[in-house]
């Protein structure tokens, strides 16, 4: 979108932001409720702790503090913020949207505020929703969350899926930049790719919802098909982004990927040749947090100074529905 001359908007990064919640639960814990081990999970999945959210951590608390967090780093206040996008399958209510409720918790009462979901996918389809309205020029500064309670969906007593989640959330501060060449030297978004393929659905999902079972529901996967569709395309959605933008895998800076399988993180970096010194992980600690993965780990690597101004970050993930995508971000 031209904004006047020969330049264009792009969505800059202004602040990232996070909030895990207090208590840590690690495999030896988890090893007490089902029959599993430390070992077995470490290997098959990377992860050796998660945080679970206590009754007073709910999905909107989490998304409000990390959204303070988020403004608390790029100096803005609640009011510069146009327009809240929270990505959730964990809204603390089925309606209103967790957005909703930050946006007031933030005072930034203007603008749209609402809810994306794409299960472990929603930071990125969130992200590219906010990228394109700031790109028509509906706003100037968006807050793009990722905050889930997916503790909540849990069924406890399956040991093939209560080990793998966490909860969490992440935020990012998105300015609508009207000085953009269209290079891919330009700082922020440089493109974002969607993808679903509602066929496999049946993979991953919740066996409830209000439309049937009028309950939330608890998480069903085919683990192996999931992990076999990951690996798949995670490879393709970073292929087609670095073709996108006419870039090598070796210009990219830091890959932050959707934190589900220290495994699938492994062979998406091994596809673009990346050391994994160049690879933000978090699932070790955080688990897979769902759509709260990417910015999570985003601001793990902003905060300790791993990732800088101008650097070139791409982002993937995959979730329930089959949905994926990924993005091209210069920070
Ligand atoms: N502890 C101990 N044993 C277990 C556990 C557990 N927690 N869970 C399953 N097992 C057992 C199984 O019952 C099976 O036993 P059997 O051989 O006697 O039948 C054995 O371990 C092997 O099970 P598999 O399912 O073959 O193990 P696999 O190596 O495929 O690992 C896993 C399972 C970790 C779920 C893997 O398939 C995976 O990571 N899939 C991707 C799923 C995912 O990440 N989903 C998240 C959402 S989508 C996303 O974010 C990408």
């Amino acid at each position: 979108m031209t904004s006047g001359g020969n330049t264009i908007i792009r969505s800059v990064c202004k602040g990232v932001g996070s909030f895990l919640p207090r208590t840590v639960v690690t495999n030896n814990d988890l090893s007490k409720r089902v029959e599993t081990s430390d070992e077995w999970i470490r290997k098959r999945t990377g992860i050796s702790e998660r945080r679970i959210a206590e009754d007073d951590e709910t999905t909107v608390f989490m998304a409000t503090q990390a959204a303070k967090n988020a403004l608390e780093h790029s100096g803005l206040n609640g009011a510069d913020i146009d327009g809240v996008i929270v990505a959730t399958t964990t809204p603390d209510n089925t309606f209103p949207a967790v957005a909703v409720s930050v946006q007031s918790n933030i005072g930034a009462q203007h603008g749209p505020a609402f809810d994306v979901q794409a299960a472990c996918c929603g930071f990125v389809y969130a992200l590219s929703t906010a990228d394109s309205m700031l790109k028509s020029g509906l706003a100037k500064r968006f807050l793009v969350i990722g905050a889930e309670r997916f503790s909540s969906l849990l069924n406890w007593e399956d040991r093939t899926t209560c080990v793998l989640f966490g909860d969490g959330a992440g935020a990012i501060i998105l300015e609508a930049d009207e000085n953009g060449t269209g290079d891919n030297s330009d700082r922020g978004i440089l493109s974002c790719h969607l993808h679903a393929d509602g066929t496999l659905r049946n993979l991953l999902y919740t066996d409830g919802g209000a439309g049937t079972t009028k309950s939330a529901g608890h998480v069903v996967m085919e683990g192996q098909d999931v992990f076999r569709h990951a690996i798949t395309f995670m490879s393709d959605i970073v292929v087609e982004t670095l073709d996108a933008n006419g870039i090598e895998a070796s210009e990219i800076d830091w890959l932050v990927p959707h934190q589900a399988n220290i495994r699938i993180i492994e062979a998406t970096a091994k596809k673009l040749d990346m050391d994994m010194s160049q690879v933000v992980v978090t699932v070790d600690k955080h688990g897979n947090t769902s759509a709260a993965s990417i910015p999570l780990a985003l601001d793990v690597a902003v905060k300790d100074g791993r990732i800088k101004p101008g650097q070139l970050l791409l982002f993937e993930a995959l979730g329930g529905g089959l949905t994926w995508g990924g993005a091209l971000l210069r920070f």
